[in-house]
């Protein structure tokens, strides 16, 4: 049976006067791996925000496991990782594992670290292959190194759902590839669901089950396959080129 876990209705949102969401309406379920993706300034950032409620409801509704954004207070269940965060947080003077452990934070009781804390923490780091840096500062490690870590620190927080904007702006295409095959996993192997938002689409192409394309609507959502079968993207990316490095591939 498929259980939502987000649902979308109607969702209008504007900064100013113009909205940068029309009527968006959308739904995921427990296990699925959501593609995001649709053109710079098409609103990825402001639908993934409003999820999380670091944008305020302004008109429509979100359900998170089905209750109303406005009555959800676990927000520990939603894992999210912002938009070039990796970049800013490269340089941070701080080891793997102490990254980690930041991330299990929203899920301390009182503020006291409990031995399943730090359980988690170390299934985090085993997940991603980062428990063999713990020691490293972070600042040493590659692009794709440094990309993991903070994947185990979201993943620390043991979220039923994740959301992750743009997670491989700053990686070369085999790496990108190889996090995208390390989420696949996680989502078969843990049942985790996953939202990702892309500007190419033919890097999550095989790891998710579910494309969205939006530019201000919803202008798709369905299986990748219908999606590549569509004149979407023609249409959307306007000629476009999609497909980034792809001699590198392989
Ligand atoms: N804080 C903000 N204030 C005003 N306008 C914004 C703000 N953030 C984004 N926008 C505008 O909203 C639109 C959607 O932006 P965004 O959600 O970041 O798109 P995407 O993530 O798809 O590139 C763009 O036109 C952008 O310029
Ligand atoms: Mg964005």
């Amino acid at each position: 049976m498929s259980e939502p876990v987000i649902e979308v209705e109607d969702l209008w949102f504007s900064y100013g006067v113009e909205p940068v969401l029309e009527g968006i309406s959308l739904r995921v379920e427990r296990g699925d791996v959501l593609g995001l993706i649709g053109p710079n300034g098409s609103g990825k950032t402001t639908l993934l925000k409003l999820i999380v409620g670091l944008l305020p409801l302004q008109q429509g509704t979100i359900r998170l496991f089905g209750q109303e954004l406005r009555r959800f207070r676990e927000r520990a269940r939603l894992g999210y990782v912002r938009q070039r965060s990796w970049d800013f947080e490269r340089n941070f003077p701080a080891s793997v594992e102490e990254i980690v452990r930041m991330g299990r934070v929203p899920r301390l009781r009182w503020g006291r670290w409990s031995r399943a804390d730090t359980e988690a923490v170390e299934r985090a780091m085993r997940a991603v292959h980062v428990a063999e840096l713990r020691a490293r500062p972070i600042s040493e490690l590659s692009g794709g190194q440094q990309q993991r870590v903070f994947l185990a620190r979201v993943l620390a927080q043991e979220p039923e759902i994740l959301l992750l904007d743009e997670p491989t702006a700053a990686v070369d295409p085999k790496v990108e590839a190889e996090f995208y095959e390390l989420l696949g996993r996680l989502n078969r192997e843990q049942g985790l669901t996953i939202v990702l938002v892309s500007h190419d689409i033919e890097a999550i192409v095989t790891q998710v089950t579910k494309i969205a394309c939006l530019n201000r609507k919803l202008l798709f959502c369905g299986t990748p396959q219908e999606c590549l079968a569509s004149d979407l993207l023609e249409r959307v990316y306007a000629g476009k080129k999609l497909v980034r490095h792809q001699h590198s591939w392989g």
